[in-house]
């Protein structure tokens, strides 16, 4: 299975990668740096597998040339990464801290020089930790504050960067972050976390207008979506599965593409709605976008969860190989999630891009220091498939970023679970490229030929 061997691709399809601020930066404390929900997160014990932190990271702060020197390497078109709202304004509001945007201005200029076009996320998780302080997500000033913190850095960087995202994944934050406590700022507040759903909307809805006020000339949201699968045909489980497609693949893109929320009913909320929208509040939610970024890891499977808030539970996928992570490959998922937003959507949906999609795998080296990892490979060869049959059957699906550029800093798991082309030995930062880093380069190489 050569990478040549893959269909043609659109002209002009971007091929990235793509990261994240406090998972490859470090540097926690250089040039101004305010402190993060994650930064506190894990100092608590318990929170992080082996007591990890995002301390270290890959060392991209300070080493950021190497990461571009890699990324040119490799070929892409585009690099997916996140500026650190923490740097940019270290309290969470008022003047912008110069050496934070300098930071994100020069690897800008660097992505540039090497042809390779910069598509930063403004919100990839890394809240500044005084804002938590004063309510996080659960306050509608967040989203104020995300909005003045989004036009600091457009007007530094809106003249060199034309693609802008938002927020990445709201659902984890509030799922993860906010209703399990699994991911910072650790709050258990099951469906009371809400809230910070819509308080995360209303900040793109800000955000979005604040960008092209500032210059900004195309603006998108990422969300992460799981086709929703029924354990079995019981009226109970597909309800329960009905359920959890709310909450994780429409409750982030209803209010977006349509200006309406979907009904909550399942979660005990009635046709007045959330209390915390207000009037007009969906009208800025609902402005246009220029995109809708998808992640797309695996499908979830659901049975219901009687007398349970959240009214389901998630069920095994036995049958298809699996990640590290214990998560299923199925890369036809991909294609049928795409289909899904289209057919949901239909002429609401703009163009879409893979935002992220990648694995992780045990990779070690070998004896000869090579890192032979075949299972990546397959996995990306699928997922790009099925990408393509997407594209086939009539979506407009404008890039994709695998995730990640090299083995970082995974959340909960620390530096357990390995995404990347790249392996990272962290305790020395030194890095080698692994089979699939080659493969996804001369993929690359063969469809900008072509194209
Ligand atoms: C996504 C996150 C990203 C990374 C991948 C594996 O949910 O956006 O930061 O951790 O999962």
């Amino acid at each position: 299975m050569t990478a040549a061997s893959l269909p043609p691709f659109p002209a002009g399809f971007h091929w990235g990668v793509a990261t994240s601020a406090y998972q490859i930066e470090g540097a926690v404390h250089d040039d101004g740096r305010g402190v993060s929900i994650w930064d506190t997160f894990c100092q608590q014990p318990g929170t992080i597998r082996d007591g990890h932190t995002g301390a270290e990271g890959t060392g991209s702060y300070r080493r950021w040339e190497r990461d571009v020197a890699q990324l040119a390497d490799l070929g892409v078109t585009a690099y997916r990464f996140s500026i650190a709202w923490p740097r940019v304004q270290p309290d969470g509001k008022g003047p912008a801290n110069t050496a934070g945007l300098d930071f994100y201005s020069r690897l800008t200029d660097g992505l540039l020089e090497r042809g390779i076009t910069p598509v930063p996320t403004l919100y990839h998780w890394d809240l500044p930790q005084p804002l938590e302080d004063e309510g996080g997500w659960l306050t509608r000033q967040t989203a104020e504050r995300f909005a003045d913190y989004a036009a600091l850095a457009a007007g530094r960087l809106a003249d060199r960067i034309g693609l802008w995202i938002t927020l990445n994944e709201p659902f984890v934050v509030t799922a993860y972050g906010y209703a399990l406590g699994i991911h910072a700022p650790g709050k258990a507040l099951m469906l009371d976390a809400l809230p910070t759903a819509h308080h995360q909307l209303l900040g793109h809805g800000l955000a979005n207008a604040a960008l092209r006020a500032d210059g900004a000339r195309q603006v998108m949201i990422t969300n992460n979506y799981a086709p929703a699968w029924a354990a079995s045909d019981s009226p109970a489980d597909l309800a329960a599965t009905q359920a959890y497609d709310i909450l994780q693949n429409r409750i982030f893109t209803d209010p977006v593409l349509l200006g309406s929320y979907p009904d909550l009913a399942p979660f005990g909320i009635g046709p007045e709605g959330m209390p915390c929208v207000q009037d007009g509040d969906l009208a800025v939610i609902s402005a246009p976008v220029d995109g809708i970024g998808v992640n797309y890891y695996a499908p979830t499977r659901l049975s219901a969860l009687p007398d349970s808030p959240l009214p389901f539970q998630m069920e095994p996928i036995p049958g298809y190989p699996v990640t590290a992570f214990g998560w299923p490959v199925v890369p036809a998922g991909l294609t049928e999630l795409l289909g899904l937003l289209g057919t949901r959507y239909g002429a609401a949906l703009p163009p879409v891009y893979i935002t992220e999609n990648g694995c992780s795998q045990r990779d070690e080296p070998a004896a000869d220091g090579a890192i032979d990892d075949q299972l990546r490979i397959d996995y990306l060869d699928g997922h790009i498939r099925a990408v393509h049959d997407a594209i086939t059957a009539g979506i407009d699906v404008r890039g994709y970023f695998e995730w990640t550029l090299a083995d970082n800093f995974e959340w909960s798991e620390g530096y357990h679970q390995r995404f990347g082309l790249v392996h990272v030995d962290h305790e020395t930062q030194s890095r080698t490229p692994k089979a699939s880093f080659a493969w996804y380069r001369d993929l690359i190489a063969a469809q900008r030929a072509a194209g």
